[in-house]
């Protein structure tokens, strides 16, 4: 569809226009040596879609794709679709659940399908989904004609808090995850917080620990507001969830826009991910999901800085405890060599060397490349017991 004109947008539904309290939204900027894009947070996003569209320069006049998975689409494709006009509902391309779908060949597909239904350079992709269809529709955008628009609408916490920001996308080959892919940042990501009321209470929990993770790497206030209120959090208070979304997104943007490469700072964003990698591997990416993985990969991390007298005890104590306040974690089992052998194949090591990332206290993070076998596989068996018990 065209919202020609921005008539939709902007004079003929105004009394949506006038309804609508712009303060309910947050809005981070996102701006590197290649990106300049906003991520809003709020509720309602979804339905006001088209006025949001309507602020993006050019953007209205697209023709708009959505690609989406069959559940998120039962769940909200008819709501969704009321921001666009009766006359106006643009094509649906839909991406099956799982990482098992996250495959080049999907991606041929989806651009058979594009190309059939007419889609140009100029179009414009909507993601409309989670980190799956997140990575896929962004790399799907990144190759299409060289190259199209895209805008992320995440659906699960994970994606609103981490995988929509950034660039990163891609798919996975047989032999590893995320092993093709591109940096492709979206035109704008919209994070409706309302969608997260289907979200599965895991999935909810998986996310959080990312935002843990922004906590405990640089944002000590969003620390402690995880600490603090993890009731309302949980809940899915919409005015909890909306500062923890904003303030995870908000640290991933600073750091994005420093090291939008991953050649330094962005390293820091892998806290708890070369074990929680590991695990997710050994695990046949099956027992898991990501973020718990994470969390996992966290504790061990946490272990590490606390035998080098890293972190001091009081805070090591306090993440500890938020962590499995957001828990319970699920139990796993692994071999120490298979982790040691996963962790050993990150694709995050840079030659023959293992980076690392250690916390010296909360609201910090440091990279080293020191971290020895034996401390990997302390960390490794202080955990795997801990997940067996
Ligand atoms: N690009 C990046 O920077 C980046 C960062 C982190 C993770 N990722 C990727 O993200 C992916 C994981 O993303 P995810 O955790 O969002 O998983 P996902 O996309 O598989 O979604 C999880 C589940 O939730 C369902 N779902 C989604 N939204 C829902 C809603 N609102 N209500 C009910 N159910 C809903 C989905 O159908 C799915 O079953 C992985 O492939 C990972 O590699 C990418
Ligand atoms: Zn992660």
């Amino acid at each position: 569809m065209s919202l020609d004109d921005n008539a939709w947008a902007k004079g003929s539904h105004s009394e949506f226009t006038v309804r609508y309290d712009e303060k309910i939204v947050r809005t981070i900027h996102v701006k590197s040596a290649s990106a300049d894009y906003t991520v809003q947070v709020g509720c309602d996003l979804l339905v006001h879609f088209a006025y949001h569209l309507g602020k993006i320069e050019g953007a209205a006049k697209r023709r708009i794709f959505i690609l989406t998975s069959p559940e998120i689409w039962s769940l909200w494709g008819r709501q969704f679709l009321t921001a666009f006009p009766p006359v106006q509902q643009p094509p649906v391309l839909f991406l099956p659940p799982g990482e098992a779908n996250k495959r080049l060949t999907q991606v041929e597909r989806l651009s058979t399908e594009l190309a059939a239904a007419g889609a140009d350079r100029s179009s414009l992709l909507i993601a409309f989904g989670g980190g799956i269809v997140g990575d896929v529709g962004g790399f799907l955008a990144a190759i299409y004609m060289r190259g199209i628009d895209y805008i992320q609408m995440p659906t699960t916490l994970l994606a609103q808090v981490d995988s929509s920001v950034g660039g990163k996308t891609g798919v996975n080959l047989t032999v590893g995850k995320n092993l093709i892919g591109s940096f492709h940042h979206p035109r704008a990501v919209f994070a409706d917080v309302g969608v997260l009321e289907t979200l599965p209470a895991r999935e909810l929990r998986a996310g959080l620990f990312e935002s843990i993770k922004a906590g405990i790497i640089r944002d000590t206030s969003l620390f402690r507001f995880l600490e603090r209120d993890r009731e309302a959090i949980l809940a899915c208070d919409p005015a909890a969830l909306k500062r923890v979304i904003s303030a995870s997104v908000r640290m991933k943007a600073e750091v994005v826009g420093i090291d939008e490469r991953e050649s330094g700072l962005r390293m820091i964003l892998n806290f708890g991910h070369t074990i929680g990698h590991a695990i997710e591997a050994a695990t046949g990416y099956k027992k898991l999901l990501h973020g718990e993985a994470i969390a996992w990969g966290m504790l061990a991390a946490l272990h590490i800085s606390r035998m080098r007298t890293l972190l001091p005890e009081k805070d090591a104590a306090r993440i500890e405890n938020t962590i499995h306040a957001y828990g319970p974690l699920p139990r796993f089992r692994a071999r120490v060599t298979d982790l040691l052998d996963a962790a050993g194949h990150d694709k995050k090591n840079k030659a023959g060397t293992r980076r690392f990332v250690l916390c010296p206290g909360i609201g910090n993070a440091v990279v080293v490349e020191n971290v020895t076998d034996t401390e990997m596989i302390s960390a490794m068996e202080k955990i795997l017991n801990e997940a067996a018990r």
